[in-house]
């Protein structure tokens, strides 16, 4: 028989969730700031860390990770993220987003089309 979780306990449990973007001219940054701030008013225990100043991401339940992309390509501390930590991504859910775009295109998207890693 496994012990009761947090909920059946009558506690709450605020899942923990790092969001962590490297940014090059800070756009980057204030999303992922945004993104902490929204989680944080939902109840979420949001880090917002650029990922050279993560060391690990145990003890995270879910991770966001986003970049500004420079010449097709993310900022290398942001793929430098994944490879370093790819064991433990693998075993919890993550999310991608990207800040991309030149003059009055600029946009904030979850990741597809560049490449990451
Ligand atoms: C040198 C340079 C290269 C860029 N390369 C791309 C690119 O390849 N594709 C793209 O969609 N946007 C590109 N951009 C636009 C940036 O992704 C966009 O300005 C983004 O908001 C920058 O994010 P940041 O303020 O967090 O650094 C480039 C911008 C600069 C200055």
């Amino acid at each position: 028989m496994t012990a009761p979780g947090p909920a059946a306990r009558g506690q709450r449990y605020e899942l923990s969730v790092l969001v962590s973007a490297e940014s090059k001219y800070g756009a980057t940054a204030e999303i992922a700031q945004a993104i902490g701030d929204v989680l944080a008013g939902h109840g979420f225990r949001a880090t917002v860390l650029p990922p050279g100043n993560v060391s690990t991401v145990d003890g995270y339940d879910a991770v966001i990770l986003g970049s500004a992309v420079d010449m097709g390509h993310w900022l290398a501390p942001a793929k430098e993220f994944v490879t370093r930590f790819r064991d433990a991504l693998a075993a919890r859910p993550v999310w991608l987003f990207q800040r991309t775009g030149w003059g009055s295109h600029q946009e904030a998207r979850p990741e597809h089309g560049t490449r990451c890693c």
